[in-house]
Parts: C-alpha cells; structure tokens; sequence
C-alpha cells in the first residue's frame, strides 16, 4: 500500500510518463471525450476497468458501485446512463460482475448490515429469482459464483429496462449491452454472451416503453 504522500509522486510520475510520449497529451485530453464503452462495474478495490480491459482514459465511461447494481430508482445510475447514451451516444454498455463479491456474498447469507440491506435486497432478490437453480447447486462456490453471474444478467436486464436505452433502440439499434465477469482469481475477463435483444423480446409484453401513437 502506498503511502499518503506517495500517491502525489506517483501522479508527478504519471504525467511525465504521458508527457514523454505525447507532449501534447493533456491538451487532447482536455479537449473532451467521446468514449464508445459505458461500463458498470463493482467498486471492489481490486476490478479496476481500465486496467482490466487495457483502456486508457477517455476511453471509457465508469460507473461504480457495490455489486454492479442498476437499481431503477437510484438518481445516481439513471443519469449516468441517460449522459451515456444521450449525450456520449456510446455504442456498448457493460455491466462487469466479478467473482468472490463481497456484496453477493453478503446476499447469499441473510443478517442485518444497516444501511446496506436496502441495497443488498436487490441482490436477494435475484437469488429469489433464480432460487430453484441456486439452492439445487450443492457446491457452495459454484453457488456464489452462479449468482455473481445471474446478477450480472439481471442487471442487464434493468438495463434495458429503462427508457433511455429503449428509445435509443428505436431510434439506431444502439447501444448493444453486454454482461461480462472478471475472475479476480486468474485475471481473466468472461463475455456471459447474453443476448439482451433476444432477452428484450422475451419481456416487451410488461417492459415495452415506446411510446403509443
Ligand atoms: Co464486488
């Protein structure tokens, strides 16, 4: 760990490192952004996205949180996702699981964490979702790891729930969404595949919001 007062020379570091290879670098930096990719991902100390998916900065549109969560009313989520598509217009969006998350952990064992447990409910609740697959597995790691997963689809899920995201749809077929896990275990970086127009297909009939006319 670093100390405090090392993190200012690692930055006076970082700059020249940049500057040495592009003198111009900040100026560009400074000049505004246009990232293809919004990721949302877990605040775990140890999934950093761009170190993970060797972006540089402006490269990609971050939202952290405990768990990757895309909780429909929490003001924080909505408007970056409605600056993501409306005003980026990025192309993809990215909620990134990751293996042994403390906040999944947390769901699958029930007790009172304060100011946590309204957060965590959405996590239970997706353990409630998909109880009959999670509580049939006897493998209490593969369980875990199970609904690391399920929750990434289901975030997806909420996703594409919003209206931002659906009336973009409408209007140019993006952003395409995706769910991905990070293996804090070996480093590496699992595309879930998930289809989520298919998946939209299967849950218009409550979630459909175009507008009727
Ligand atoms: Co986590």
């Amino acid at each position: 760990m670093y100390l405090y007062e090392e993190i200012f020379a690692n930055n006076e570091q970082w700059i020249a490192e940049k500057l040495a290879i592009d003198p111009q670098y900040f100026t560009k930096l400074s000049q505004g952004q246009s990232p293809e990719f919004l990721y949302i991902g877990c605040a775990d100390s140890r999934v950093t996205a761009e170190d993970l998916m060797g972006a540089e900065p402006g490269e990609i549109f971050i939202h952290r949180n405990i768990a990757n969560l895309v909780v429909p009313t929490d003001a924080n989520i909505n408007a970056v996702i409605q600056y993501a598509v409306e005003h980026l217009k990025v192309k993809h969006i990215v909620v990134c699981g990751h293996y042994e998350c403390g906040g999944v952990k947390a769901a699958l064992a029930p007790s009172d964490l304060g100011q946590l447990n309204s957060w965590l409910q959405t996590l239970r609740d997706v353990y409630r979702l998909h109880q009959p697959e999670l509580d049939a597995m006897t493998d209490d790691k593969k369980r875990f790891d199970r609904l690391v997963e399920l929750n990434v689809q289901e975030q997806c899920i909420n996703v594409i729930k919003t209206d931002h995201v659906q009336k973009m749809w409408y209007k140019t077929g993006f952003p395409k969404v995706h769910g991905w896990v990070f293996d804090v275990r070996t480093g590496k970086l699992i595309d879930l595949n998930l289809n989520m127009e298919e998946k939209f297909g299967e849950i218009r009939k409550i979630y459909d919001l175009k507008p009727m006319n």
